[in-house]
């Protein structure tokens, strides 16, 4: 006996884009978020990107550049999936208008570049979350027509309140408290879920202890930031939480470029998201590596 659904009835070419960001035996990913430019001008680690990008490359699932970076930092020989940052409009020099954030790169621009897939900052919670909202819905459903890969981030902005929970302290440099920690599962879960509500395919966020309760409540598959620069250990630490809470991968920047030793972190970050190393094997593999080099 034959079954109809034994067929298969249409190729996707989203699926196709995603299979080509997620590594088909572990289901997960290691995309090297390198876009800080768009609002934060040079970040350290950043300032001459095709230097820093270069021996990351061959590490990477998947890489996250803005527009420009791409244009003069990328060879277009390169066969790294690119997933575009397509919002932006603010900076750093306007801190309390971070949330401020449009649509800054087209759906014909994605595809003239080759992109797999895009990148929208949704501010959840600020002034501007509507706005931010309705890029995320715009953009996705216009790339949806030619099967592009929608990531919606929840970017936590200038609200002090929120940027606590990505930069792990509090605005005086305090320890986060129970209570804040409590508020981070709240916030992280409540963004995560209205983004992937509003049709995101994957969602970006950050980490917080308590991560599975953020998971579970969101609809699409969740890779996280790395956030400000940790120690080596405890960004292996939260990558590996993380990975255990059910995210499928990580978009990372900070925590890899600006380590002391990038591609022996891109690699250590790998065999925790791809191998199931420990962040004690992933930790000794790094020191290897760097030893190495
Ligand atoms: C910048 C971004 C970054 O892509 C995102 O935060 C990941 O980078 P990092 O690991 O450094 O946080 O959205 O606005």
């Amino acid at each position: 006996m034959r079954n109809v659904f034994d067929y298969q009835i249409e190729y996707s070419g989203l699926q196709n884009r995603m299979a080509q960001m997620f590594d088909p035996k572990s289901g997960h990913t290691v995309m090297l978020a390198v876009d800080h430019g768009y609002f934060q001008g040079a970040p350290a680690g950043l300032i001459n990107l095709r230097e820093t990008v270069e021996p990351l490359l061959p590490y990477c699932d998947a890489v996250s550049p803005t527009i420009g970076g791409l244009k003069t930092s990328f060879n277009s020989n390169m066969r790294t999936p690119i997933i575009l940052r397509a919002t932006g409009g603010n900076s750093m020099r306007m801190p309390d208008e971070l949330d401020d954030e449009i649509i800054t790169v087209s759906v014909e621009e994605m595809l003239r570049v080759n992109a797999v897939g895009f990148t929208v900052s949704c501010y959840v919670g600020l002034d501007c979350q509507s706005q931010t909202i309705q890029s995320l819905t715009d953009l996705t459903d216009e790339a949806h027509k030619y099967g592009l890969v929608s990531i919606g981030i929840t970017a936590v902005g200038a609200d002090p309140v929120l940027t606590k929970f990505v930069k792990g302290e509090r605005e005086d440099g305090g320890e986060l408290t129970a209570d804040d920690k409590k508020e981070a599962i709240k916030y992280l879960k409540h963004a995560s879920r209205v983004l992937s509500e509003n049709g995101a395919d994957i969602i970006k966020t950050y980490y917080c202890d308590g991560f599975e309760e953020v998971v579970e409540a969101c609809l699409a598959p969740i890779v996280i930031a790395g956030g400000t620069k940790r120690p080596t250990k405890e960004a292996l630490e939260f990558t590996s939480n993380a990975i255990k809470a059910g995210a499928v991968g990580v978009d990372m920047g900070r925590n890899i470029f600006q380590n002391e030793h990038p591609v022996a972190m891109i690699q250590a970050v790998r065999a925790i998201v791809h191998d199931n190393k420990s962040p004690k094997e992933a930790l000794e593999f790094y020191e290897e590596i760097k030893n190495k080099s």
